[in-house]
């Protein structure tokens, strides 16, 4: 399918030409990648590109006066993306024209959450996905209103709307009618029926031969893959079955030592930041610190500082004592520094000194026998459906 009018998101479109291209991306994820989280795993990685949590159209319209709140970030988060979520045009036109100002390298439109509070009321997140037509429409808008690529992310489907035609369709549809030449395919459906969110991470299977169908049928567009990757193996995999970009969510926030830890130098071939943990977390100290003297109401929680960090010890020694630690210090000190006095001896230097060691050796192929899979190719379809 070629879509010859818009060219892809090529490096000269970035804000910076120097980022290096989207080939690893940390998920959006609510309450998970605000800029505590960023400021953190910019410093594992250089070259990640980051992901704001989805923020609706309709906050960033209300909160006009106070923007900084949901929009500012240090600019070392670049590359950074801006996911928003709406459905409404006209607050998605302003929403995207106030973000705008903020600099993001790319601005998304989530499709592809279930919540019942995102999905259930009014078409917004996961049920975007039925209405192909007006989410071309929305792209055309927010693309109207921002000088950056935009994107969307998107399931494979929803509910019985999850054929392989029905995604391409979407696709197709969206891609023709905005300028998107940017999909991130979270490779399994949605199922909007009440099953949590959480369950909609891991209930519906992936279909990882639904993306690298899309590979195969629309050579003009970037597509990333995300869904169950949890390895650096495995987003090298990807890239080489020609997969643009790969995105990771839980693993970079469960284990983001050792997922984060390998991206420039396994991914992007350069040196690592040269960081061990204990360098890590006095930057990170610095920044907790200077957030919470700079105090004004919308002055975080030592909790909520502290919060990025709780997996930063995945499976090492003194991980458990050193949480029980924290969680007693966050009660009684003020300051990142007081609460690193009080805690870190229940953690071995060779822990905090560490770098980044070898990369564990991958579980099973994740994309085995991934070709033999591949749905019949979208034009084909689209022929059998005229003949019959
Ligand atoms: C706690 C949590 C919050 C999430 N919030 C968002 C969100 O705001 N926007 C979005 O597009 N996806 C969201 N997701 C979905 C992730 O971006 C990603 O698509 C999903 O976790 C699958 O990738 P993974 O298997 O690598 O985790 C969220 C996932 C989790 C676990």
């Amino acid at each position: 399918m070629k879509f010859s009018k818009h060219p892809l998101h090529t490096k000269e479109d970035m804000v910076a030409a120097s980022y290096f291209p989207p080939w690893f991306s940390i998920a959006p994820m609510m309450d998970c990648t605000d800029n505590h989280y960023r400021t953190v795993a910019r410093l594992m990685s250089k070259h990640a590109w980051l992901w704001t949590e989805m923020i609706a159209a309709e906050t960033i319209v209300y909160q006009e006066h106070n923007l900084d709140r949901f929009l500012a970030y240090s600019p070392d988060q670049h590359p950074i993306v801006l996911q928003i979520g709406g459905n409404n045009l006209e607050n998605l036109a302003k929403a995207t024209r106030l973000a705008n100002a903020y600099g993001y390298d790319e601005i998304n439109l989530n499709c592809g959450c279930p919540s019942p509070k995102v999905a259930g009321h009014g078409c917004f997140g996961a049920s975007l996905m039925l209405n192909p037509k007006f989410v071309g429409e929305a792209m055309s808008v927010i693309a109207a209103n921002c000088d950056v690529p935009v994107s969307v992310k998107c399931r494979i489907g929803v509910d019985d709307h999850d054929s392989y035609k029905e995604l391409c369709d979407f696709i197709y549809t969206v891609a023709s009618q905005s300028p998107t030449r940017h999909f991130v395919i979270h490779s399994r459906k949605a199922m909007l029926n009440g099953i949590s969110p959480a369950d909609n991470r891991r209930i519906p299977p992936l279909k990882y031969e639904y993306f690298f169908g899309l590979l195969r049928d629309f050579p003009d567009l970037r597509l990333t893959i995300n869904g169950g990757i949890t390895h650096i193996d495995e987003v090298n995999n990807a890239l080489r079955l020609g997969a643009h970009g790969v995105m990771i969510g839980r693993a970079c926030y469960r284990n983001p030592w050792s997922v984060l830890g390998h991206v420039d130098s396994a991914v992007y071939g350069v040196p690592g930041t040269g960081l061990s943990r204990r360098q890590i977390l006095e930057r990170y100290q610095v920044y907790a610190d200077s957030v919470l003297e700079k105090g004004g109401p919308n002055k975080p929680t030592l909790r909520t500082l502290v919060k990025p960090l709780l997996a930063f010890f995945f499976a090492e020694p003194g991980n458990g004592l050193w949480k029980r630690k924290a969680d007693a210090a966050m009660q009684k000190c003020t300051t990142m520094k007081s609460l690193f006095e009080e805690t870190l001896d229940a953690l071995p230097d060779s822990v905090l000194d560490a770098l980044p060691s070898e990369v564990s050796p991958p579980g099973e192929d994740i994309f085995a026998g991934v070709h033999d899979l591949l749905p019949p190719p979208y034009n084909s379809i689209e022929e059998i459906i005229l003949c019959v």
